[in-house]
């Protein structure tokens, strides 16, 4: 679309009680500032413009400044005064679309329509609200046009009785913004230079104003105190839930899941209760993830199943995998295909190969393991040394014993044996058994020493 966009997001945001910047408050796991760039972005403006200022430096540096023009406002004068630091970076014959970093979920198609509605003069996005405390009301005349915008803390009872609010979001002629914005006054009850006096400028020069509403309130509702978060948090949550849900996956509970980031699934996937998504996660046909899982960054192949309470972190499992309950897996995990991870098992930075079994209590970390692999219970790589990590082989067909320990670096030959017990420090050949351990022997008739009497 040609027009500007300015994403006010300057205000100190005091009720989070945080030292991170109100606009850096993450809702689905993603900076709040971070929902309003992306959906300004949809739109495609011209130019979009950030006024920042409380939290300067870390609200840049979190936001990265690709495509976006910054703009400091210090000290915090008030939505007049922020909209005037951004006028430098302003093409004067685009409209300007106006967003606050903190109304996160409002909709492209929202903004759409507003700047559609607006035409070349002035669009206010309102809603209707049974309790519009805290809100600017927009006054009209008996014939319903918009004469102005008065501030909660400046409006009379009567204008306070108003249920049609200011949601903060509008569409302003550029041309007219110097003037108007040089004309503001912080004669009011906040001593601040409010952007909303410009509805009444407009309306004095014969502006048309127009208003338009969003699909539901939800998109309007901003952030100033973390209940206002979480609340915003579950409808954001929710509305993930049921876009999978149409999409044809199978959710126990849309009210008890929650993804941070994005989840993309193939058909007949289910998912149940209390799982966490974070960052990129790929579920392909027909995966199975049991209750109170956590994954990030993972890529699940068609028809793996994932038990509960297992913790997934930056790996990819190939089809037809078994996992869990209880099973850590960490970043540079890659399991091959039909590859079984059990309880208590942690793999770290290491290959499993196909049909590979490590199924109780284990650590599997910097290894190389082979297909058809039997990894007994147990079993630890030794992977670091206190300085250095090292590498552990395991070809493929290999099997090893229970609580055998693997002194890195070393390799295990294909098809070979490891006894129960072994403490391998080094390499073990081929096609045979390994074996580690004193001898078993038995002392007949050994008494066990008996209480002294005192
Ligand atoms: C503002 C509107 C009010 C509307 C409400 C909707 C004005 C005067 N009032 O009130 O009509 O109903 O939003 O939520 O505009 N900001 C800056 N610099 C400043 C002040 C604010 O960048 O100097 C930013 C804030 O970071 C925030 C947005 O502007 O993103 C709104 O500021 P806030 O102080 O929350 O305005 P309200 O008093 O809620
Ligand atoms: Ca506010």
């Amino acid at each position: 679309m040609s027009l500007n966009v300015v994403i006010l997001a300057a205000g100190q945001g005091k009720r989070m009680y945080s030292k991170l910047p109100k606009v850096l408050q993450p809702l689905g796991g993603k900076p709040l500032l971070a929902h309003v760039l992306d959906t300004a972005r949809q739109l495609q403006p011209a130019t979009l413009v950030v006024v920042y200022g409380h939290g300067g430096e870390a609200v840049r540096q979190t936001i990265g400044s690709d495509s976006v023009c910054w703009a400091l406002q210090t000290p915090q004068l008030g939505t007049g005064h922020a909209l005037a630091q951004a006028l430098p970076h302003l093409d004067a014959s685009l409209p300007t679309l106006v967003l606050y970093g903190d109304v996160p979920l409002v909709q492209a198609a929202t903004l759409q329509h507003l700047v559609h509605q607006a035409g070349d003069g002035l669009g206010l996005l309102t809603v209707h609200l049974a309790q519009p405390q805290g809100y600017g009301r927009i006054v009209r005349s008996a014939m319903g046009s918009v004469c102005g915008i008065v501030e909660e803390k400046d409006a009379t009872p009567a204008e306070r009785a108003i249920q049609e609010v200011n949601t903060g979001i509008m569409v302003l002629p550029s041309s007219r913004l110097p003037g108007w914005l040089k004309a503001l006054s912080n004669a009011n009850a906040q001593g601040e230079y409010y952007l909303t006096d410009v509805v009444a400028m407009a309306v004095a020069a014969g502006v048309p104003v127009r208003t338009a509403h969003p699909e539901g309130a939800w998109e309007v509702q901003g952030v100033n105190d973390k209940l206002q978060l979480a609340e915003l948090e579950r409808i954001y949550q929710r509305r993930q839930a049921e876009a999978l849900l149409r999409q044809g996956v199978r959710l126990a509970d849309p009210a008890r899941l929650d993804i941070r980031g994005t989840l993309a699934c193939g058909r007949d996937v289910s998912i149940d209760v209390g799982c966490v998504f974070a960052g990129t996660v790929e579920l392909a046909e027909a995966v199975e993830i049991g209750p109170y899982c956590v994954l990030q960054n993972v890529r699940v192949g068609a028809g793996s199943r994932i038990a509960a309470f297992s913790h997934i972190d930056g790996a990819e499992i190939g089809p037809d995998a078994v996992i869990g309950p209880y099973a850590r897996l960490r970043p540079g995990s890659v399991l091959a295909s039909g590859a079984h991870v059990g309880n208590f098992v942690e793999i770290k930075n290491s290959r499993i190969g196909q049909d590979s079994k490590a199924n109780h209590l284990a650590y599997v970390g910097d290894a190389d393991i082979g297909a058809r692999v039997n990894i007994g219970a147990g079993t630890i790589t030794c992977n670091y040394d206190g300085a250095n990590k090292h590498r552990t082989v395991i070809e493929d067909d290999v099997f090893i014993g229970s609580d055998t320990q693997l002194v890195a670096p070393v390799r295990v030959g294909r098809g070979a044996t490891l006894g129960a017990g072994t403490t391998l420090t080094k390499d073990a050949p081929a096609e045979a058994l390994t074996v580690s351990r004193a001898r078993q022997t038995s002392v007949p008739g050994w008494k066990r020493p008996a209480r002294k009497k005192i």
